[in-house]
């Protein structure tokens, strides 16, 4: 969320100060305030109208290409989600049954990330990927102290490492909870991290490492293989045990799906722990993500809290306490609605779409494809040569069609590398794609001034009508 600043009411419009009465004076005759709370009530209906008004000024979810999160549920979902939508998460004692469901799906998802027979893994829902981040980088920061602290060595100095392929969530973690990050600078020829650059990095400061399964930026993964084959070949040789989070916000719903034979997660030993975000490939609205460690005797007892003035005794492990119920049972309708061979479907035909986009896209010869496209539906794009215009005019253009597709430049070192990205969602079917095929091409001849923006011719001089129209 952006932080939001209080506004000064001496520096605005009139017309910034309330909401004028819309629909004539049908609704509210006096003005509503924008930036105080109103002194008086306004009836439901007009209260209504006026946001519902107010959010036609918002994107189209259906056409916001940038986003990873679900923007398309089930009408039966969205059922279960109004029926339970006054239940506080937190509420154990009160809402047992939620509690249950929300164990069955730790279960379901810890077993999906492979986790061996004979591990106790434990984990927890979160309000996304972020916050499951916080806590296992945190959970493993405590580990790397207690360990410290037992042989009497220094602890001011815990360090992690991640390639700049990652999301902002890490940088933030290691600021707010003041460790160092070291970031494995980006390559043109690689776009991810492998065992030779994490090994150039670590030291008995290491609290954790961080592969990701389904880049922000590219949609590609990280070396797991060879980092986990280092972190055991250092626990051997000089007795570090540096744990390998994986963050799967992205791919987490996609691999074990189309990729079974990828070893990403608990299949590889040094992997202690995972997250994912469940309203991204989970297919649920936000906000839900999941974190789960690999070994309960892993996660360490101090971080969790136990409540008990709601009734009941109440482990937790979270930074907010309170929170809505609903998208944890939206999970779990998911889970029971698709089983293993639906979100395979789903993931093989994201799979398939992404692919056909990205053929369609090279087919114009304006664009250059970035990244593999092996593991994951996201398509991340270039101009092919400099053309006078840049993905910054073809990401405003498409706006104008109601698109919203994000240009940005890639990580250091690979900052004057400027793409387009397509995260391909449910509902982002081929037509779509062929319509924002030719929508990109026809920004782009615009831009090159191939295709002129020319009014509608007017018949009289006094009554032009000034469009915008695409000739
Ligand atoms: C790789 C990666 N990690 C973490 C996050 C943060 O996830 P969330 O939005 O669920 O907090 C994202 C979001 O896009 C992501 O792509």
């Amino acid at each position: 969320m952006a932080l939001a600043k209080k506004v000064r009411l001496d520096q605005l419009k009139e017309s910034q100060k309330g909401h004028a009465s819309t629909y004539s004076t049908r609704y509210f005759k006096e003005k509503i305030p924008t930036y105080i709370l109103p002194e008086s009530s306004a009836p439901a209906n007009a209260a209504y109208q006026l946001i519902k008004d107010e959010m036609n000024l918002d994107g189209t979810p259906a056409l916001n290409l940038a986003s990873f999160v679900t923007t398309w549920m089930e009408p039966e979902a969205r059922q279960l989600i109004e029926e339970n939508l006054h239940k506080n998460f937190i509420d154990h004692d009160e809402y047992p049954q939620t509690e249950v469901i929300h164990e069955r799906l730790v279960n379901m998802i810890a077993r999906l990330f492979n986790s061996p027979d004979e591990c106790n893994s434990i984990g927890t829902s979160t309000v996304g990927s972020s916050e499951a981040i916080m806590l296992a980088a945190l959970a493993h920061k405590w580990n790397w102290r207690k360990r410290r602290e037992a042989e009497k060595k220094p602890i001011n100095k815990p360090n992690i490492i991640m390639g700049a392929d990652v999301q902002v969530v890490w940088e933030k973690y290691a600021r707010y909870f003041d460790v160092e990050a070291r970031i494995i600078p980006m390559e043109k020829d690689r776009l991810t991290i492998n065992a030779h650059e994490v090994e150039r990095h670590l030291d008995e400061n290491t609290t954790c490492v961080v592969g990701i399964l389904g880049t922000t930026f590219t949609g590609q993964a990280d070396d797991f293989e060879g980092i986990n084959d280092l972190l055991v070949r250092i626990k051997n040789e000089k007795g570090w045990d540096i744990p390998l989070h994986i963050d799967a916000a992205s791919g987490g719903f996609i691999s074990p799906f189309i990729e079974p034979d990828l070893k990403w997660d608990f299949r590889l030993p040094q992997v202690k722990s995972i997250n994912t975000s469940g309203h991204k490939y989970g297919l649920v609205y936000p906000g839900v993500g999941w974190m789960i460690f690999r070994e309960d005797v892993d996660f360490p007892k101090e971080l969790i809290f136990n409540v008990n003035y709601l009734g009941g005794e109440m482990p937790t492990y979270t930074l907010n306490f309170s929170k809505g119920s609903t998208m944890v049972l939206a999970q779990y309708y998911n889970f029971i609605r698709l089983g293993f061979e639906g979100y395979k479907d789903i993931a093989s035909n994201l799979m398939a779409n992404a692919r056909y986009l990205r053929d369609q896209l090279i087919g114009t010869e304006r664009f250059e494809s970035i990244g593999s496209l092996d593991h994951f539906p996201v398509v991340a794009f270039k101009l092919k040569d400099n053309k006078g215009y840049s993905v910054y005019d073809i990401s405003e253009k498409l706006r104008e069609n109601g698109w919203i597709v994000p240009a940005y430049t890639l990580p250091p070192n690979t900052q004057d590398i400027d793409v387009l990205r397509v995260v391909i969602k449910e509902n982002f079917s081929r037509d779509m794609v062929d319509s924002f095929v030719k929508d990109s091409e026809v920004a782009c001849e615009v831009l090159s001034g191939k295709k002129k923006i020319r009014p509608f011719p007017a018949t009289d001089s006094h009554n032009k009508i000034h469009s915008h129209h695409v000739a």
